[in-house]
């Protein structure tokens, strides 16, 4: 059943990119009958996985609106400290519960549009730790935009976005 441990997304990707070079073109559209009901299995929070797997996305993609609303004042010439701080607050909240986010079967292999590379569940432990570090460095955004010095939230930001980054870098697809 796990398909993740034995073919790694790479290799499956490498496998699809030579049969369609050598003109097998059917694999293509058994690929898009399969994910017809891509997703639909029931993880054990009652969420299917295609369920979850937008939930993430959605949630993620909120995180990212705050950090470019943060991102954006930061690089004006007279930063709107009150709307960084609202952006600042609603990060941990985005955020919370991220950890279970990724449960076993939410990877590509479930036929699910995903970023999220087979490595998470082959490394778990460290993702988790990487969930943490950001969710703690997002907090610590919180502190320092409640102090509103914009040189300590600059600071503060950039700590922040390092942890998106050490976490994408490894665990997100690149496109
Ligand atoms: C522990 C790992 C991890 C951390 C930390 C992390 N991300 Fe991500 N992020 C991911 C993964 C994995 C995906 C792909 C999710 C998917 O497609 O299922 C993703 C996707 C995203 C997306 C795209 C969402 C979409 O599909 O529209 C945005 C935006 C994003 N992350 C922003 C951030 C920001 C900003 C931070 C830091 C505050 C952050 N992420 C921290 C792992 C992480």
């Amino acid at each position: 059943m796990n398909l993740r441990k034995t073919s790694p997304a790479f290799s499956a990707l490498a496998g699809l990119l030579l049969l369609s070079a050598c003109g097998q073109g059917g694999e293509a559209e058994r690929a898009s009958e399969d994910s017809a009901d891509a997703g639909a299995t029931t993880l054990p929070n009652g969420m299917t996985v295609k369920e979850q797997i937008e939930a993430r996305q959605g949630q993620l993609e909120k995180i990212g609106e705050s950090f470019k609303t943060i991102s954006d004042q930061l690089k004006s010439d007279s930063p709107d400290v009150a709307a960084i701080q609202a952006a600042a607050a609603s990060v941990p909240e985005n955020a919370t519960g991220m950890a279970d986010w990724f449960a076993e079967g939410t990877g590509p292999d479930s036929g699910v549009e995903t970023d999220a590379l087979p490595i998470i569940w082959e490394e778990k432990d460290d993702f988790l730790a990487k969930v943490t570090a950001m969710q703690e460095a997002a907090v610590a955004l919180v502190a320092a935009t409640e102090g509103g010095d914009v040189a300590a939230i600059g600071a503060a930001f950039r700590e922040t976005g390092g942890t998106c980054k050490a976490c994408h870098d490894k665990y997100r697809l690149d496109d």
